[in-house]
């Protein structure tokens, strides 16, 4: 028997891709976004997501075909609470349905749905109330959460309460790039804490209805190291911005304390212990160095990695070695860990291959000291809209041409569906698409 070099994962592993609502279903409904993407200057490159991948008029076949014959276990998708619930109480049987059928269609074809109940898009109405800064949002969640697990909890039983509590909170009520493009930290902090406490009040709801439910949220961590490290200011600086936009939103599920600034420390019981696993959601790093000058952004300037060939304009630097770190932190908390997104802006496809290569093969690390990971959620199945960044910035395994909804498998894609099916990474996947990889993930051969 020939022996060749592999990176193997758990035969039970999860092999899939991420995706939300409001990127890929095209035709939206009632909500913020749709409201303010046809604000004309608002998206970057003019586009909006009227169309998108159109799922929502059928073409989740045709990807769902492609997922499985790239022979991927499960798939990350959103409910979009705008067409659940178009208007305050009143829900749509139809909307719903819809959903039946798309879950119906992953387990037909041997794909695990995992499903995110809110992925930054708000009904208008709920925003109309005051949105997720009115503490009324949280019981309003709770209401839709329990609606959609009775409706579906016979197809999905793997449900992530809330995406990325720290990245919507800061976008849109602290730096005011998302709507509503607030510019206020009280209110980014009442964002986080009511996203939480919401997250915790649907967590016990979800349990109720299904009591082998597993519930959890997926977390946007982000590496930030000193750009000097022998500067102790720069170190300070980096460990200030580590506590505020990574360590905010992980300890309360834990031990369900809301610490300053989420709160004076007040212990919410429903928050104890309300999650089943942990979801991560990785992409960047930034050095940080201390800046007198920013007050407002508590003295800490954020950089690309001088010299880094991965430093990416615009979105950090991508950096492998980051989700092994992260992975070995949140060992501690005892909980299966799921990579539930991953992925680089790369519209040429020139690097994500190797992205994908460095990243499974941390991944593989991490898994070998014994951390629990799960799966590993490639963000995204097929280009889909990009907030801001509209169809500008390509997240695809599969490219979306625009015009006529044609949709191509990236050489990354083909990859990916090489190592799903394989369950592993060979050195001779590495040799075919990252040669220069070879020595570094795989120095015995
Ligand atoms: C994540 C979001 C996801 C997508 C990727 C690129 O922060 O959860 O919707 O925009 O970034």
């Amino acid at each position: 028997m020939t022996n060749i070099p592999m990176l193997c994962f758990p035969s039970d592993f999860r092999w899939g891709t991420a995706t939300a609502a409001h990127q890929v279903e095209g035709q939206p409904a009632d909500n913020d976004w749709w409201a303010w993407e046809q604000m004309s200057g608002k998206v970057k490159d003019g586009t909006n997501a009227g169309r998108a991948c159109e799922w929502w008029a059928g073409r989740y076949v045709e990807d769902f075909d492609l997922a499985q014959a790239m022979g991927q276990n499960a798939l990350r998708m959103s409910v979009d609470w705008s067409r659940v619930e178009p208007r305050e109480g009143e829900w749509d049987a139809q909307a719903l349905a819809r959903y039946r059928e798309m879950f119906s269609a992953l387990r037909s074809r041997g794909i695990e749905p995992l499903v995110t109940l809110f992925h930054f898009v708000s009904p208008s109405w709920l925003v109309q109330k005051g949105g997720w800064e009115n503490e009324s949002a949280i019981r309003s969640f709770e209401r839709f959460a329990t609606k959609v697990v009775e409706a579906c909890g016979d197809l999905v039983d793997f449900w992530c309460t809330i995406n990325e509590p720290n990245v919507y909170a800061m976008e849109s009520y602290l730096l005011g790039l998302w709507p509503p493009e607030k510019r206020d930290m009280q209110a980014c902090f009442r964002v986080i804490r009511n996203q939480l406490v919401a997250h915790a009040f649907a967590y016990r709801a979800i349990h109720r209805l299904q009591p082998r439910a597993r519930v959890g949220l997926a977390q946007h961590l982000r590496v930030f190291d000193p750009l000097k490290p022998d500067s102790s200011l720069d170190r300070w600086a980096a460990g200030v911005q580590d506590r505020l936009f990574n360590e905010v939103a992980l300890a309360p599920p834990v031990d369900g304390v809301l610490r300053f600034p989420l709160g004076l420390g007040t212990r919410i019981p429903e928050l104890v212990d309300s999650q089943d696993y942990i979801g991560l959601n990785y992409y960047y790093r930034d050095m940080v160095s201390f800046d007198i000058s920013q007050p407002g952004a508590l003295f800490g300037r954020r950089l690309l990695t001088p010299g880094s060939k991965w430093s990416l304009e615009g979105w950090g630097e991508v950096y492998p070695e980051g989700l092994y770190r992260f992975l070995k932190r949140l060992q501690r908390y005892g909980k299966p860990i799921y990579v539930t997104e991953s992925g680089i802006p790369d519209n040429n496809d020139a690097m994500r291959p190797e992205m994908l290569l460095t990243h499974l093969a941390a991944t593989h690390r991490a898994l070998s000291e014994g951390v629990p990971v799960k799966g590993y959620y490639v963000w995204s199945l097929v280009d889909n809209f990009e907030w801001k960044e509209g169809f500008g910035a390509r997240f695809g395994l599969i490219d979306l041409d625009l015009q006529t909804g044609r949709r191509t498998m990236r050489r990354s894609g083909t990859l990916y569906g090489e190592i799903s099916k394989a369950g592993a990474v060979s050195a001779d996947m590495v040799a075919r698409y990252a040669p220069e990889l070879s020595s570094r993930l795989f120095p015995q051969s």
